[in-house]
């Protein structure tokens, strides 16, 4: 469920109409719903309620402080990737006693702020990892509490670039050579053994391969974990599932978070730990769309163009994932459908936001919104071609906010330099 609904034939994001914000801040932008975003994370907060969790809402899919703070609020932690998403999670009024960093890359500075800033975990993904950290650690004289990401084999049946549970993936190490990794983790002094993580991958439509790499993971526990590593002095209290629930973009029906926490409960059953769930697709992914404004038609006799003043450089999942994005129009229209695709600026090919759609003939002006745009949106964001950022405005009931101005020309060449010596 979300708030951008069409009344009296135009849409709207909660009581703003879109066709005002428009006016007033320009496209394309980014526009949010908050009630949309307080609702997705309390219902799948909710779905956990009967176990011990902490929702760390996973800052990649989302960083806008504004959209943080708010998660903050309803008292989400953070799943971070870098220094710069910990300053942000920060930023935002985070509980660093909720923040967990993932990361098959963290760089020595990011380390040592993590451990000054007194994070809730690190998810190591691989030993040479381990071995840093341990001698950072050291360094600041702390002890980095840590889990590892397992790596499960499980196929999350999604795009290839967003599956990361499989033997081949970069990420994590293999469940079955774990054990090994663990015992060295417990021999190094500035490390404290606290959990176990693993993610598989993202936009998962079936709840199939979380529920296999949950008994996977789970096998693993019982067997290794609470026998052999317990006796070492391990004590795992963390279980970490990682994010990866799907939404619906265009026809899929991924399960609701009600069935998906069911199942995991389940699997989860007699094991005294604490569950972190790392959502963040499915949290704002449907609650924000980017609005674009219709720049040309352009007929050819082929193919038609539908040219629009967003681009790849805003919104790069077309591009990037082949992936789906309905577009809507923000006035809607009686005009003849036709085939068209949907394309930006931006000079190349794979510069599009849909193929071969059947859409109403638009016109210039007109205002289209691409929808399930909150998820991988602005935060894949570039300059290519030198447009300047798009803004993020947050609606909340019939009042709207920037919480991200529109870069300026100057933005684009904030740090550079012409060399004197050049000149
Ligand atoms: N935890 C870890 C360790 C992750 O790598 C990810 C996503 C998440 C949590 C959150 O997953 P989610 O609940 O959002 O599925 N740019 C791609 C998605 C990349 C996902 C990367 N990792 C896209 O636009 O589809």
């Amino acid at each position: 469920m979300n708030h951008f609904e069409y009344r009296n034939g135009e849409m709207f994001a909660e009581a703003v109409p879109l066709r005002r914000i428009a006016q007033e801040v320009g496209t394309p932008a980014y526009i949010y719903s908050l009630a949309t975003l307080k609702r997705h994370y309390s219902v799948f907060d909710q779905a956990f309620a009967k176990v011990p969790h902490i929702v760390c809402f996973s800052v990649k899919a989302n960083s806008n402080l504004a959209l943080l703070h708010s998660f903050a609020k309803q008292g989400s932690g953070f799943d971070i990737v870098s220094g710069g998403e910990l300053f942000r999670a920060l930023k935002a009024g985070g509980d660093p006693k909720k923040i967990v960093f993932s990361g098959v890359g963290k760089k020595k500075q990011e380390i040592e702020y993590a451990l000054n800033s007194g994070i809730l975990m690190f998810n190591v993904e691989s030993e040479e990892e381990l071995a840093a950290l341990n001698e950072i650690a050291a360094g600041v004289k702390k002890k980095a509490p840590i889990s590892l990401r397992v790596n499960p084999d499980v196929d999350p049946q999604t795009h290839p670039y967003i599956s990361t549970g499989m033997k081949k993936s970069k990420f994590g190490v293999d469940i079955k050579k774990s054990l090994d990794t663990y015992k060295k983790a417990l021999s190094m002094k500035n490390l404290e053994v606290v959990g176990v993580d693993c993610h598989i991958g993202s936009q998962l439509t079936s709840l199939t391969p979380f529920v296999d790499a949950l008994a996977k993971v789970r096998e693993y526990l019982d067997r290794v974990l609470a026998g052999e590593l317990k006796k070492e002095g391990a004590q795992i209290r963390y279980l970490d599932l990682g994010g990866g629930l799907g939404i619906n973009y265009n026809d899929e029906t991924p399960p609701l978070p009600d069935d998906y926490a069911k199942a995991i409960i389940q699997g989860l059953e007699g094991l005294d730990v604490t569950l972190i769930l790392e959502p963040g697709r499915v949290i704002v992914g449907n609650a924000g769309i980017l609005l674009t404004e219709v720049q040309y038609i352009k007929e050819t006799d082929t193919k038609n163009f539908v040219i629009v003043d967003g681009g790849m450089n805003d919104l790069i999942r077309p591009a990037l994932y082949g992936s789906y994005q309905a577009i809507r129009p923000v006035v809607e229209s009686k005009a003849e459908t036709i085939n068209a695709d949907v394309v930006g600026p931006i000079c190349e090919s794979g510069d599009f936001f849909a193929k071969d759609r059947d859409i109403a003939r638009p016109k210039r002006g007109d205002l289209l919104a691409v929808m399930s745009a909150g998820a991988y949106g602005f935060t894949m964001a570039s300059n290519y071609n030198s447009h300047p950022k798009p803004p993020e405005v947050l609606v909340d009931g019939d009042k709207y906010y920037i919480v991200r101005k529109r870069e300026t020309l100057d933005d684009l060449i904030n740090g550079e330099v012409i060399p004197a010596a050049l000149q």
